[in-house]
């Protein structure tokens, strides 16, 4: 009885933290579906050169993963800032590898953004446009590759539109 009011009170928790961290962040860790990060990786191929990627927002760490084993010679890393999907994804990476795959806990929108780097992400609108500040503010030179949601006021080089439901589109930029 006593592991049972364990168990739920634990589920309570884990439930409790994802939500507040949607809250708090404006989007929950809504994983990228299997086509998105097929095309992604294939754009990534193409034009996202051959240095570390960084999976801005990595959520329970998939989309990140799936390129880790699509591009076993790069490092691929994942930012997250909720505390369950990053306990998850690392957990998962420290199980399983593969060995090119990391995540810290960061908050991205704060992390200065590394010039000459790879950067995937699938954001929001809120999120892009705080992008597209950082991108300016910082005189980021790279690579973008976003699922979904486009940067402001920026030009895309690729807009990609996948075979989903959704019709989703994911956008190429590169800055130099
Ligand atoms: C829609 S999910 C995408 C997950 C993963 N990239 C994928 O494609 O499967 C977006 C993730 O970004 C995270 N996120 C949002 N704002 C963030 C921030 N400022 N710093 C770090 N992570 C953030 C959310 O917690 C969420 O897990």
């Amino acid at each position: 009885m006593i592991l049972l009011v364990i168990l739920v009170f634990l589920l309570f928790l884990i439930a409790g933290s994802v939500i507040l961290a949607t809250l708090r962040l404006s989007i929950p860790p809504m994983p990228s579906n299997r086509m998105m990060r097929a095309q992604a990786g294939a754009l990534l191929r193409d034009y996202g050169g051959t240095g570390p990627v960084t999976d801005l927002g990595s959520g329970w760490g998939g989309f990140a993963r799936s390129l880790a084993l699509a591009f076993p010679d790069r490092q691929v890393r994942g930012m997250e800032l909720s505390l369950v999907p990053f306990f998850c994804s690392r957990a998962v990476c420290a199980l399983a590898g593969p060995g090119n795959l990391s995540f810290a806990r960061k908050n991205v929108l704060k992390e200065p953004l590394v010039s000459g780097s790879t950067y995937v992400c699938y954001l929001s609108t809120m999120h892009m446009t705080r992008l597209s500040r950082k991108i300016t503010d910082e005189g980021f030179t790279g690579t973008i590759i976003s699922l979904v949601f486009a940067l402001h006021g920026v030009q895309p080089e690729v807009s990609s539109e996948i075979d989903d439901f959704y019709r989703s589109r994911i956008y190429v930029y590169r800055f130099d």
